[in-house]
This record gives C-alpha cells, sequence and structure tokens, in this order.
C-alpha cells in the first residue's frame, strides 16, 4: 500500500477540497413539494434574532417524502465519483483502499429557509466527510454561498458538495426567500485493508 501511495505522489496539494457543483436533472419534479416540505416545517429559528429557520435535523435514512428519496437517491449515486475528486489531490490512503469499502451515504438532512435580512454566522460540519447544499428557491439577488471565502452563486437545482471540515456562511442579505436542504455525508469503515 505504501508503495502505491509513493508511485501515486501527486505534487501541489494546491486545492485538495475544491467545492463541486452539480445540477439536478429532477429539479422541476421535485421543486415545490421540497419547498412545501421546508416552508412547513422549518419552525426552528437559528440564532436568537434572526429571520433564519430551519426544519428538525433527520435521519438520512429517514425520507419522509417521495421527493426526499428522488433527491437523496441522486446524491448518493454522485458520492463516488464526488470524493474520488476530492481525494485525488490529497494523497490520502484512501485512495489505494479497497473499493468494497467505499462506501457513503447521507447521514442527515435538514430544510432551512431565509427570511428578509438575514444569513448564517462562518461554520462548518465536523466531523463529517462531506456536507451539500441543495438550492430550492434563489430569487433575484438572493445571498451566494462562501465557502473558504470562494463565493458560489446559488441557482434552483443546483447541489454543491464541500468538505465537512470546510468553513462556509450565508452573507446577510436584502432579498428573502431563499430555500433550500443541507445535508452531511458519512464514511463507512474500511472492512478489509
Ligand atoms: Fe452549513
Amino acid at each position: 500500500m505504501d508503495k502505491d501511495l509513493k508511485y501515486n505522489y501527486l505534487p501541489g496539494l494546491t486545492a485538495p477540497f475544491e467545492p463541486q457543483v452539480y445540477e439536478c436533472p429532477y429539479h422541476d419534479l421535485i421543486q415545490l413539494p421540497l419547498i412545501d416540505w421546508v416552508e412547513k416545517n422549518a419552525t426552528l429559528r437559528i440564532g436568537d434574532d434572526t429571520g433564519c429557520f430551519r426544519t428538525p435535523p433527520q435521519s438520512g435514512y429517514k425520507r419522509l417524502i417521495t421527493e426526499h428519496n428522488l433527491l437523496f437517491g441522486w446524491i448518493e449515486s454522485l458520492l463516488l465519483e464526488s470524493v474520488k475528486e476530492f481525494s485525488k489531490w490529497t494523497n490520502s490512503a484512501y485512495n489505494v483502499s479497497p473499493s468494497d469499502s467505499k462506501k457513503f451515504k447521507i447521514s442527515d438532512y435538514w430544510g432551512m429557509v431565509y427570511r428578509d435580512g438575514y444569513g448564517t454566522v462562518p461554520h462548518n460540519h465536523f466531523p463529517f466527510a462531506l456536507s451539500f447544499g441543495y438550492y430550492l428557491r434563489t430569487p433575484e439577488g438572493c445571498a451566494p454561498l462562501i465557502i473558504d471565502e470562494q463565493s458560489i452563486q446559488v441557482t434552483e437545482g443546483r447541489l454543491i458538495m464541500f468538505g465537512g471540515h470546510q468553513t462556509h456562511y450565508v452573507p446577510d442579505s436584502d432579498v428573502g426567500g431563499r430555500c433550500m436542504i443541507a445535508g452531511d455525508i458519512s464514511y463507512g469503515e474500511v472492512i478489509n485493508w
């Protein structure tokens, strides 16, 4: 294994966790039911004095409506390829680990809606391996997602994947109504080294 790592050595390690962006082919099918689910269940206020609300977090295997299955099935179908992209600049032993151990799943998720004028403070999702944001409603002029000081435009149907340790935030905005689903990805054990 060490030999393989040595020969796989990649110089640089300049951008080991460049966020990845995907566009959901099923967005038109799932958008309205998922917005409805977020709007009806986003009862938890983030912080004491904000207009940012989220649904109670759910375990990843608990899919409450059909559209959760469609969205999360699609996201999970992307994970192996996505992790390969993230890991190829890391020299991580993951690159030479057995393929039958490369298993990832959505560990938890929640919906969020941003009312006028509010964002979220810088935070990250350590110790989860990866995290994601899926954008359901992005009114014109609404806030982007800032990951490690890089601004990424959010658009309806867009999935943004990033390292769970990457610090991110949503700047305050005059535009309300931004609605999304966030979640975390966990990595299973290596069964047969
Ligand atoms: Fe977050």
